[in-house]
């Protein structure tokens, strides 16, 4: 894709460079295609702008524009940003990420604009601060985990989110596997896991917060979440230096786990336990992630 073509689908030129597939320069992306036996499916498309230090933060350009009060009221007004999320999703499946119904309804159902926190452009394919030193991950990410999980996620399945951050991904979970699953997040961050309540509050995954199906909880995520293991399916947002042994212990077998690995140089691993208990891992995809680390690390910034 050329430079121009980003503008077209709502990118902008900078990225944080947390919680997205790696964009990176020529040089890195020939050392990616040598090592990695899949190709990166797009980058070179989505991905295509160049990498900035993760603390640039893109400015909403919006804000020149108007006050972002009377943003929030057009919006409401509008349902402009249902609008903008569902075309975010076409976007996204338009390129390849998104390529089932059921991951393009559910991302449709939950609208974005209801977890970036205000100021920041909530449907450009791009993470987004949400303070504390953390990021909600771009949406070509939480498309590619929600097609790699989707099996795991059938109705009446459990799922464990570690690292919640904003709730948006728990929500999507606790969508697909519905009343009779079970969605649990896990975040170090109380003030985090406060806000991305009130976030859940306003999408259609309210009752089924209401209800006790979806719950987040205020942990280290390194450990999981016994009370409702074994998981059927487990997201993790942040990267470990390697896979915490009591996520693996709480996948149910024929589970799977997707979780960023590494410190500087991340791969997305997606772990499979086999119905013997035995376990299976491949790397998706090279990605840039803020760290799995104690909460102090992270108020310190890292
Ligand atoms: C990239 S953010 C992703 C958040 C979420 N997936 C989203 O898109 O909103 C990673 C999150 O992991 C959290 N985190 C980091 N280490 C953690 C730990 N040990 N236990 C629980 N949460 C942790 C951070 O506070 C942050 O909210």
């Amino acid at each position: 894709m050329k430079m121009g073509e980003s503008a077209r689908i709502g990118m902008p030129f900078f990225s944080i460079a947390y919680g997205c597939r790696y964009c990176a320069p020529l040089k890195q992306l020939v050392a990616f295609t040598l090592l990695h036996r899949r190709p990166p499916p797009f980058l070179g498309t989505l991905s295509a702008h160049p990498l900035t230090p993760s603390s640039f933060c893109p400015p909403n350009p919006r804000l020149f524009t108007g006050n972002s009060l009377f943003l929030r009221m057009e919006r409401f007004w509008s349902r402009g940003g249902i609008e903008e999320n569902k075309t975010l999703v076409e976007k996204l499946q338009h390129y390849g990420v998104i390529r089932s119904r059921k991951v393009a309804e559910v991302m449709e159902t939950i609208d974005r604009g209801l977890f970036v926190p205000d100021g920041n452009p909530p449907y450009v394919d791009s993470p987004m601060q949400i303070g504390y030193n953390a990021t909600i991950s771009a949406p070509h990410m939480h498309a590619t985990c929600l097609e790699l999980l989707k099996e795991n996620l059938q109705p009446g399945m459990h799922a464990l989110d570690v690292g919640s951050g904003t709730g948006y991904l728990t929500a999507c979970f606790a969508l697909m596997v519905g009343p009779q699953g079970r969605a649990v997040g896990v975040e170090h961050i109380p003030e985090l896991v406060t806000s991305s309540i009130e976030n859940i509050k306003k999408t259609p995954a309210a009752p089924l917060l209401k209800e006790g199906s979806l719950s987040i909880h205020v942990g280290d995520g390194r450990l999981g979440w016994p009370e409702f293991a074994p998981y059927d399916a487990i997201h993790v947002g942040a990267a470990a230096p390697e896979i915490p042994q009591p996520l693996i212990d709480q996948l149910k077998p024929g589970g799977r786990m997707v979780i960023p690995v590494g410190n500087v140089f991340q791969d997305l691993k997606v772990v499979d336990k086999k119905l013997d208990g035995t376990i299976s891992v491949y790397s998706e995809t090279s990605v840039r992630y803020v760290p799995l680390t104690s909460r102090d690390a992270q108020l310190r910034g890292y």
